[in-house]
């Protein structure tokens, strides 16, 4: 059972030290990591993913419980207790949905009456996230980018059933962010989005922010924050349903931007 994992940080890319020497992520959380392009937010994803011990650029650690990670965790893809969804997943087979879901399925998930039931859960759960539903016959390589991206963290959520999520700018992709995220939090995991989405930051439970390879700061999203978040949510969603619309060639009035003033 994981309950927590650290972080032992390390040095910036000018070797200067980062702003705080832990940062402990509990079960039930969810954490943005946010900073400028070549910050360094896929470098630390990559040193949870790798289970870095000091032997990446930037000196971190990762502990499990406290602990270094057992072996096992790296070398046993069933057992391995991340799933990373980044940008440039790509599928090594055209397989249809349904394979793909039961290959998954088979190397997480042993009781076969089990299995059914998490890849129908696995389809329902992506297709509350993305306005395209998508069809156990397609191809992989047909669906769109929402759909993809939906699909994966829903696999990560419910067929592999990681305890830690982990998620490099996918908010580009055509997904109910709202949702994605009230959705995500009934399930007690560790979930860390690398974003430039000021919607997901604000409904974290904290942000890491990133700076020249560095960690410069750990914001709580305070009182205030949250509140905001509501006002965020809703300008976006007005912005997306005009997006809508005009890309279906219809007109736009004012009355689409009522309420927000
Ligand atoms: N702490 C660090 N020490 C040394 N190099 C780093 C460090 N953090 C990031 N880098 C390097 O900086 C570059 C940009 O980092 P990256 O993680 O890709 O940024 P981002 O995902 O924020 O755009 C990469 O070449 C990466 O290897
Ligand atoms: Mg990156």
């Amino acid at each position: 059972m994981i309950d927590t994992i650290t972080i032992m940080t390390g040095f910036g890319r000018s070797g200067e030290l980062e702003a705080v020497p832990r940062i402990d992520l509990k079960m039930g959380d969810v954490v943005s990591i946010v900073g400028p392009t070549g910050s360094g937010k896929t470098t630390f994803i990559n040193d949870i993913e790798l289970f870095a011990d000091a032997n990446t650029p930037t000196g971190r650690r990762i502990l499990i419980n406290g602990e270094r990670p057992p072996t096992e965790y790296r070398d046993d893809p069933a057992r391995n207790p991340i799933a990373l969804i980044t940008q440039h997943t790509t599928f090594l087979s055209d397989l249809p949905v349904n394979e793909f879901l039961h290959t998954h399925a088979r190397i997480r998930i042993t009781d076969l009456a089990q299995r059914e039931t998490a890849i129908e859960r696995t389809l329902s759960f992506a297709n509350q996230l993305t306005g395209e539903p998508i069809m156990l016959e397609s191809r992989m390589t047909e669906l769109s980018g929402g759909q993809t991206r939906a699909l994966l963290i829903a696999d990560a959520t419910i067929i592999c059933n990681t305890p830690i999520v982990l998620l490099d700018e996918v908010e580009n992709a055509g997904i109910h962010r709202t949702r994605a995220l009230e959705l995500l939090r009934q399930y007690r995991k560790i979930f860390i989005f690398v974003t430039h989405d000021p919607r997901i930051a604000l409904l974290s439970d904290y942000r890491i922010v990133m700076q020249r390879g560095r960690i410069t700061q750990v914001l709580h999203t305070d009182a205030e924050e949250r509140k905001l978040a509501t006002v965020v949510s809703h300008l976006d969603d007005v912005l997306s349903n005009l997006r809508d619309k005009i890309r279906f060639g219809e007109r736009v009035t004012s009355v689409e931007l009522e309420g927000l003033a």
